[in-house]
């Protein structure tokens, strides 16, 4: 592993550690997608070996097998309107927490999740953390039957979609088996605009920018996590 590869994976570690010391005995945790969340399963599954009790729900098939190869208990968001707090990484997050995800293609669950907790915390490594949105793509998943009209209706709103592709080339499906276009933006001055934009396109079924649901940040910063919280003010 590359020096700056370790540094980053200490960093998800201490975010993920961080987060997880906030969960309580009895609780329904969300559990969303990723490399960092792959931290935070860990650490969750190391305080269950030591006797708390807590059950998990994830917002990905391989997030719910990653956690259940880990012992944890899991049962399926379908029979729950509400959790006690979700956890998850973000591809990019600026200092009023909003964020953009989706670089793994669960953006869709972990937005529903996130709606159904009353506290959902970020954690990340330091190189997420961004002055504005844009530098990464804006996952959008998107009906296979309306592909081509939501990428008509995402140029519209000044976006450039990508459709994603798996490795061997062939489309890519997300587990709700729907596709995801890459969108460029470029910095993205109107967040919650362009999520609301969005949000009203028919076909398209959901997105990873994620304006007013992350309450509270965990950044890692070597072996320590700083923690942050979304300012009050509105926008
Ligand atoms: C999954 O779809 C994403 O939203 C992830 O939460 C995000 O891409 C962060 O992943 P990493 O922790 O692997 O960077």
């Amino acid at each position: 592993m590359s020096g700056a590869r370790a540094d980053l994976d200490r960093e998800k570690a201490a975010a993920a550690r961080a987060a997880v010391a906030e969960v309580r005995d009895g609780m329904i945790v969300g559990i969303g997608t990723g490399s960092t969340v792959a931290f935070a399963i860990a650490a969750l599954a190391e305080r269950c070996a030591q006797g708390l009790r807590v059950t998990g729900v994830a917002t990905s098939l391989r997030s719910d097998a990653i956690a259940r190869a880990a012992g944890i208990a899991m049962i399926d968001f379908a029979d729950r309107a509400t959790v006690d707090l979700a956890i998850d990484g973000v591809d990019e997050i600026d200092g009023r927490l909003r964020a953009i995800k989706g670089a793994g293609g669960a953006m869709l669950r972990e937005k529903i999740v996130a709606a159904a907790a009353p506290r959902m915390i970020a954690i990340a490594d330091s190189r997420k953390l961004v002055d504005r949105l844009g530098q990464a793509p804006l996952p959008v998943e998107v009906l296979p039957f309306a592909r081509r009209f939501v990428q008509r209706r995402i140029e519209e709103l000044g976006g450039a979609p990508h459709m994603r592709e798996d490795a061997a080339g062939s489309p890519y499906r997300t587990d709700q088996g729907n596709g995801v276009l890459d969108c460029g933006f470029g910095r993205i001055h109107a967040a919650a605009e362009l999520a609301a934009g969005l949000s009203a396109i028919p076909g398209i079924m959901g997105h990873g920018l994620f304006v007013g649901e992350i309450d509270a940040l965990y950044v890692g910063r070597g072996d320590t996590a700083e923690y942050r919280e979304r300012p009050n003010r509105p926008g």
